[in-house]
């Protein structure tokens, strides 16, 4: 799988022929390493109703077509906006897609949307595909039964490290410890400044205290991650 960081936690993941992208937040983020009428798209896949999350989703799908994936109470607010293609899961669900299979997993966070209405709860993401296995944290806290999903066998997981509103290093450091992964990848720091991070002694410590290895991406640079198996 082909995966493309295109700044905070929005992701471009391209498997099985198919452009994913995860919680596309590009108008308005200063790192945002692609813009919102340019962007490819078959699906979305978005984690929680912040706006640095579902972001540009309502442009970008009217605009492919692109079929949004989310909870079911960000996928009736969807409907609300005029986006025609959605399909809604709930915490614990998968579903088999053309990308590959897609899990709906807990995050422990809020999830209202922009405008005030209820997001419904938040999710982490687990994408079980035929490259691997690819666990997007969302924006969480640590939490212990990430071990469970850790059970599943994740190529490479994807941690908020930025502190404040999520998980910071530390937490992330104790969250590779129970998902071990083989590869971990940061995200959800340094867009503003009250989450900025160190992510270079981030790097470090991970090295230092797991065995997973850390992957600090570029915005807008590509990366092929394989499972090993
Ligand atoms: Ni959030
Ligand atoms: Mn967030």
């Amino acid at each position: 799988m082909k995966l493309t960081w295109l700044g905070h936690s929005a992701y471009l993941l391209e498997v099985a022929g198919k452009n994913v992208l995860i919680d596309p937040f590009l108008t308005g983020n200063p790192s945002a390493a692609a813009s919102a009428d340019q962007v490819e798209a078959d699906y979305i896949v978005v984690s929680h109703g912040h706006g640095d999350h579902i972001g540009d989703t309502v442009e970008i799908s009217k605009r492919t077509g692109a079929t949004v994936i989310s909870n079911h109470e960000i996928s009736l607010w969807l409907k609300k906006q005029g986006v025609e293609s959605t399909h809604d899961m709930h915490l614990g669900g998968s579903h088999q897609f053309e990308f590959g299979r897609l899990k709906l997993t807990i995050a422990h966070h809020g999830s209202i949307l922009p405008d005030g209405s209820c997001g419904g709860s938040p999710a982490g993401l687990l994408f079980q595909t035929a490259d691997g296995t690819l666990y997007h944290a969302g924006d969480t806290a640590l939490f212990s039964d990430m071990s469970l999903i850790g059970d599943e066998g994740i190529t490479a997981a994807i941690l908020p490290i930025g502190d404040n509103y999520t998980m910071g290093p530390e937490d992330s450091i104790r969250a590779v410890k129970l998902l071990r992964p083989t590869f971990v990848i940061p995200c959800h720091y340094s867009t503003f400044p009250i989450i900025e991070q160190d992510v270079q002694a981030w790097q470090q410590a991970v090295s230092a205290s797991t065995s997973a290895i850390p992957m600090v991406m570029q915005p807008g640079i590509a990366m092929e991650i394989a499972s090993e198996s």
